[in-house]
């Protein structure tokens, strides 16, 4: 039988690339907790209908990318393509809401799936960091969460991520700018798909990537002639928050995102090293997604970073962001007593907080140096029995080729004080 490979467009992460990861998934989300945000878990898949209904029926996401299976109950469910929705609906279960003190701010981090074309950094399965504020409507709210995805990329050490902005109005003003696109749009000469789009949801026209399409939008009307006076100034206090902030952004007003809940603050985070799908994140304000999922009216705005495609940045820009060393000390028992005494060293070693691993298996001295040296480890801890019968074992500095005797007693203790930075 031949073995089995990892489904289309997933991977599989692994030592050391792992440890990248976590990093970038920690980097992405600490800004956000230092804010206030909460951790919120969801369950990785939904009723099929939550999706649909909030992220939109004519987005690509519900009708091409969802994986959906029904149980042996009769019951629809898909697998999360998404997190926003069911954040809002488990802060909608919890009646977190009705306790007052809103918004809620809540972050998570999970993996999500859609059945998408893989390509380079567009996977089946991937990663995402995501915040939420839940019920309120403040221009600040808007600013804040902005701040933190542009500081959680900073923190990584990223400076090729650009920030895209737009306001897509609100259900006052933007049903009227619909109609005046939709007019523009059916004299156009499009293709039956698009022109279907046009009936649907004319805006993600605007977001056509095609070069014939583009071409023909140039005249199109533009939302930010439509405006209302109050989403106006939504956005220009938005505007200025930022910029007080020193949060460098382009006016987009190209920018439609591919979900259908969005009102208003509309912004994306794009990475120029990445080829086409060069999105790091996006978000914005979704202030009507509570009453679509049948919730009371709950003003929101939110992002969601991708990790996958952040770490793709790192390696675009040649930066290594810092991991934590997997291990401290390597011990490399010579004989069977040794083992026996360096078993229960290590075990000492490790409840004092060092990360330490071991020689394992019968192995000569070479080869179980060799591992020492490949662990990345700063000691090894070297014992056979002569150094046992004095009552201690060899301490190397694996950097220097330093060695000395270290009585067994003490010797976690020295360990512990020459890992220590100096004072
Ligand atoms: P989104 O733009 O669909 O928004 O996804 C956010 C980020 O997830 C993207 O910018 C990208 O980095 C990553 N991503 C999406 N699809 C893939 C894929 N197939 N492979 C790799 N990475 C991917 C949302 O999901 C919204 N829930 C964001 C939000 C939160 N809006 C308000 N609150």
């Amino acid at each position: 039988m031949s073995t089995f490979s990892a489904p289309k467009g997933t991977y599989d992460l692994l030592p050391p690339d792992s440890a990248i990861v976590l990093a970038v998934r920690e980097a992405l989300a600490a800004p956000a907790r230092r804010a206030g945000y909460g951790y919120v878990e969801t369950p990785g898949f939904e009723h099929t209908e939550l999706f649909s209904r909030g992220v939109g029926e004519s987005t690509d996401i519900v009708t091409k990318e969802m994986y959906t299976l029904t149980t042996r109950g009769g019951t629809h469910l898909a697998l999360r393509p998404e997190g926003t929705a069911s954040v809002l609906r488990a802060v909608l279960q919890a009646n977190l809401h009705r306790a007052g003190n809103l918004p809620a701010k809540l972050w998570y981090s999970g993996t999500y799936y859609r059945y998408e074309r893989p390509q380079a950094g567009r996977y089946r399965h991937f990663s995402q960091v995501g915040a939420e504020a839940v019920g309120a409507e403040d221009p600040a709210l808007d600013a804040e969460l902005i701040i933190l995805a542009a500081d959680a990329f900073a923190s990584l050490g990223l400076t090729g991520v650009r920030l895209l902005l737009n306001t897509l109005g609100d259900r006052e003003c933007r049903p009227a700018y619909r109609a005046a696109l939709q007019d523009f749009l059916r004299g156009l000469d499009l293709d039956a798909d698009t022109r279907a789009r046009v009936e649907i949801n004319p805006l993600r026209v605007l977001d056509d990537k095609r070069e014939s399409v583009r071409r023909q939008l140039a005249e199109a009307p533009r939302l930010r002639d439509h405006l209302c006076q109050a989403c106006k100034a939504y956005h220009e206090q938005v505007r200025e928050l930022l910029t007080a902030e020193g949060v460098a952004f382009t006016d987009d007003d190209r920018l439609v995102r591919g979900l259908d809940y969005y009102t208003r603050t509309t912004f994306e985070f794009v990475h120029d090293g990445l080829g086409s799908q060069s999105a790091v994140g996006g978000g914005g304000r979704y202030d009507g997604l509570s009453e679509l999922i049948g919730g009371p009216p709950l003003p929101s705005v939110g992002w969601a970073l991708g990790v996958d495609r952040t770490v793709l940045a790192l390696r675009a820009e040649g930066v290594e962001p810092p991991v934590p060393a997997t291990v401290e000390v390597f011990a490399v028992p010579l004989g069977s007593e040794a083992r026996r005494v360096l078993f229960g060293l290590v075990t000492a070693l490790r409840r004092a907080g060092v990360a330490t691993d071991l020689a394992y298996g019968e192995r000569g001295v070479k080869s179980a140096m060799r591992s020492a040296n490949r662990s990345g480890a700063r000691f090894a801890v070297v014992a056979g029995e002569r150094d046992l019968a004095e009552g201690v074992a060899q301490l190397k500095d694996l950097e220097s080729g330093e060695q000395s005797p270290v009585p067994l007693a003490s010797l976690v203790e020295e360990v512990r004080g020459r890992l220590a930075p100096p004072v």
